[in-house]
């Protein structure tokens, strides 16, 4: 059995349907369905039950696949850190959601190019779903996120919960009323809520900070970027809420006002491989709360940032 068998059969188990499989492989369908029979036969067993439509995985299949998609991930692993640990010249692939973009990580890449000028950084926007598996594939060394996500093979440090506002549009009769709003005077207010997709996102934290004050909101507009949602927000449709970076996006069509609750916050997350311990990692968390120290930013209490 070689890890291109692995390869196959784990494309075929996520997409149930040799197609798309032969597709997202780039090969075409009999050889893979040859290669998947193959592997059957090595194994002694049967990986797919033959007739169901869409594919499904015998109890042997579901085994296989869990182990069989471990593996890989460790494989990219091994050979993206080994890649790293190799290089002369050194590389760091960020990943990032849109929103950190109004926080500190203008500032924070700026500062980290001026520090690190032989270091070749790229950015990547993408959600903090996708950056777990960008991790794991070796696409990105670190990803700033906003979703507590488990893995085991990814460590999490939590850089600081970030307040939330309400952004009214301007001229509403609660902005005018109240420097200060709970999400209780919301209720009868559409909530414009982003991102729409992949999820678990930043829309679930805002809608679990209703739930677990068990009020409800008249009406949800799922929309999917933060842009988006500041635009219509500004065209009366609605009211958002926001991490409070997004204050410095000043708009003469929008107003902000403070939530009267500083349990109301969203954490910015920073990810990076379990087993990635290199000086690029630990040269930006040092500079991420030198940071945060130069701007008197509290951030959240950590045991060891380079652990
Ligand atoms: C921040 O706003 O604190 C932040 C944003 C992106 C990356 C790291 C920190």
């Amino acid at each position: 059995m070689e890890l291109r068998h692995l390869r196959y059969f784990v494309a075929v188990a996520e997409e149930r349907n040799f197609t798309r499989a032969a597709q997202r492989l780039n090969i075409a369908q009999p050889p893979l369905s040859r290669q998947i029979q193959q592997l059957e036969e090595t194994l002694g067993v049967q990986l797919l039950e033959r007739n169901s439509r869409p594919l499904k995985l015998t109890e042997t299949g579901k085994f296989f696949y869990s182990h069989a998609a471990q593996l890989l991930s460790q494989t990219a692993e091994l050979e993206s850190m080994t890649k790293r640990v190799g290089n002369i010249e050194r590389s760091l692939s960020v990943g990032f959601v849109g929103s950190t973009l109004y926080g500190m990580l203008p500032k924070i890449i700026r500062r980290f190019r001026d520090e690190n000028a032989t270091v070749e950084l790229s950015l990547h926007e993408m959600s903090t779903m996708d950056q777990i598996r960008a991790l794991k594939d070796g696409h990105i060394d670190i990803g700033f996120g906003r979703i507590r996500l488990e893995d085991a093979n990814i460590r999490r440090v939590i850089l600081r919960e970030e307040k939330l506002i309400v952004a009214f549009p301007e001229g509403h009769p609660l902005s005018v009323a109240k420097p200060v709003v709970a999400l209780r005077d919301l209720v009868n207010e559409t909530l414009i809520i982003f991102p729409k997709a992949p999820r678990p996102s930043y829309a679930d934290q805002v809608l679990a900070a209703f739930q677990d004050r068990a009020l409800k909101p008249r009406r949800i507009y799922e929309v999917r970027e933060l842009q988006i949602a500041l635009g219509l927000v500004a065209a009366g449709e609605g009211i958002s809420i926001v991490p409070s970076s997004v204050y410095g996006l000043k708009r003469d069509d929008v107003s902000y006002r403070a939530l009267d609750d500083p349990t109301l916050v969203s954490p910015i997350i920073m990810s990076m491989r379990a087993l990635d311990e290199s000086r690029d990692i630990r040269e930006m968390l040092e500079l991420i709360y030198r940071l945060y120290q130069e701007e008197k930013i509290p951030y959240a209490p950590h045991t060891d940032p380079a652990r």
